[in-house]
């Protein structure tokens, strides 16, 4: 590591933002919950540490199970349009604090300055969402089958909603679950991953402010930073009602099972193995943009990224061709230089990967049309800088069936759209896809029951990028969970049906005579 720079204000932003360089002890606020050891926070544009961060241990952990389960006794009475009100006041936080925390979330992670900012944004946007959805948790009202009796239901908070994140979008599916969380009543433990911990303080830090202005528990939002034994922890606890967990089918797979063993509830938001179809009616510069921005975009590190394209044969060396020189084009360097395109990798093993990938690319018979490689020189110095590449495969390869966080592009042909379906479905994920054509049957056949199988199916937009206003994930080993917007606030909650006798004698339901 070169002598310590400061080239993006990263110190006055830190300040801003409440994070110490020293210590920072995470916690439910006021009290410092977090006595294990330090934990350092480097960042990946320029290999420096940013800054170390206090882990929590065991006993850490019980105290702040406690101070959230006393918090939701007091939260659950606040009606939730009131809750709402909170919610409507961390969005305001949030756009004050856009510029700060964008480029904390480039700086830490490692994702261009316009995508962490975007980043911050999608936090905004579900703020906004949950407001109004705070006045509309309505369940239905049915007809009973007796006189003088009414049914409904209604929805009632879970109790602590534990939230498991992973460092590609170190902030915004956090706020996903924590807007809606909130609007339903709940309270929320939030475990950061452990690459991007910085994040996480500071989101903590402006949820507690609109907290305390509130004269409300900080209980309401807490946060433990620390490995995944104390993940672990988290995912066994029976007190935590609902784990919304969001990382790889490897780790999701385990935590599914473990949830599932004491009955409680999990969305999971696993790993994806994204595919655009370009077919022979396809805008093709349209398609380039689709693609390239899906595959290199953060670094190729959303799980929405394109990692196949599946093209038409008669269309195929020209798509080839022009991806070719489109990646020649592309910037790779310091994401908080707006005139870069693609940042470094998370760390030197996404690094490892990467080259383990193309490695078992090349073996399996892949021929790279853009050839990778780690970058080196002074403006890389991280070692976690990579070209992203592209590979001409056959889908069949254990490789492409595998999701890669890296910008490894794979490549591969198709003659009919039956068939181009079928290569899009045939991997073990099911997250998002996408279909490049100007041909109405061909679009509506990729969005029918014999079209894509994914969670999320677009037309002639990419992959990546979804709105937060949709549900967000995917089928199959991608978990099946679903977050965000529509009406994904239902698994947030419990729900109960109510039936009402406002007569004087006790019919039974199914006819049943039962008399004394
Ligand atoms: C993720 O990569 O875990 O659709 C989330 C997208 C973003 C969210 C990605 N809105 O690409």
């Amino acid at each position: 590591m070169s002598q310590k720079k400061d080239n993006f204000g990263i110190e006055k932003i830190l300040k801003n933002l409440g994070i110490s360089t020293e210590n920072n002890g995470v916690s439910t606020g006021g009290n410092y919950f977090a006595n294990g050891d330090f934990l350092e926070s480097y960042s990946p544009t320029d290999g420096q540490l940013i800054a170390k961060v206090k882990t929590a241990n065991t006993q850490d952990y019980q105290k702040v199970v406690e101070t959230a389960k006393a918090a939701f006794k007091e939260f659950r009475m606040i009606p939730a349009p009131k809750r709402g009100e909170l919610v409507r006041q961390f969005g305001l936080k949030l756009r004050e604090y856009k510029d700060d925390l964008g480029k904390l979330v480039s700086y830490e992670m490692g994702k261009s300055l316009q995508e962490g900012l975007g980043e911050v944004q999608e936090m905004i946007d579900i703020c906004d969402f949950a407001v109004g959805l705070s006045r509309q948790l309505h369940g239905y009202t049915m007809h009973s089958e007796r006189p003088g009796h009414r049914m409904y239901e209604q929805y009632h908070p879970l109790g602590i909603v534990g939230i498991i994140s992973a460092f590609n979008f170190p902030v915004a599916v956090w706020s996903w679950n924590t807007a809606l969380a909130l609007i339903c009543g709940n309270v929320t433990i939030w475990k950061p991953s452990e690459k991007t911990p910085l994040c996480g303080i500071a989101c903590q830090n402006i949820l507690s402010e609109v907290l305390k202005e509130n004269n409300l528990p900080e209980g309401i939002s807490s946060m433990i930073v620390g490995d995944h034994e104390i993940g672990d922890q988290l995912v066994k606890d029976k007190n935590v009602a609902l784990v919304s967990f969001t990382g790889s089918t490897k780790v999701g797979r385990i935590v599914g099972k473990n949830v599932a063993e004491r009955f409680g509830k999990s969305i999971l938001e696993l790993g994806g193995n994204n595919a655009i179809i370009i077919t022979e009616n396809a805008d093709l510069d349209m398609s380039i943009i689709g693609a390239v921005f899906g595959a290199v975009g953060t670094a190729g590190q959303r799980c929405t990224s394109t990692r196949r394209l599946i093209i038409h044969e008669s269309v195929y060396d020209e798509v080839k061709n022009r991806l070719a020189k489109a990646y020649g084009q592309l910037k790779i360097g310091n994401p908080l230089d707006e005139n870069n395109h693609v940042g470094p990798l998370i760390d030197k093993d996404a690094v490892n990967q990467y080259l383990n990938s193309i490695e078992k690319c090349k073996a399996e018979g892949g021929k790279f049309a853009v050839e990778g490689g780690v970058l080196d020189g002074e403006q890389y110095e991280s070692g976690c800088y990579v070209k992203p590449c592209i590979a001409e495969v056959e889908n069949s390869y254990e490789i492409v069936q595998h999701e890669t966080f890296a910008p490894i592009l794979y490549i591969m042909k198709y003659k009919n759209l039956e068939e181009a379906i079928e290569i899009q479905n045939d991997v073990p994920q099911g997250l998002s896809s996408a279909i490049m054509t100007q041909n109405l049957r061909e679009a509506e056949l990729f969005l029918s029951q014999a079209g894509s199988d994914c969670g999320i199916a677009n037309v002639n937009i990419g992959t990546s990028g979804a709105e937060i206003g949709g549900a967000f994930g995917g089928e199959k080993e991608t978990g099946g969970g679903r977050e965000s917007g529509s009406d994904v606030w239902k698994y947030y909650m419990r729900r109960q049906t109510n039936t009402i006798n406002y007569t004087t004698s006790l019919p039974l339901a199914q006819g049943i005579k039962f008399d004394l």
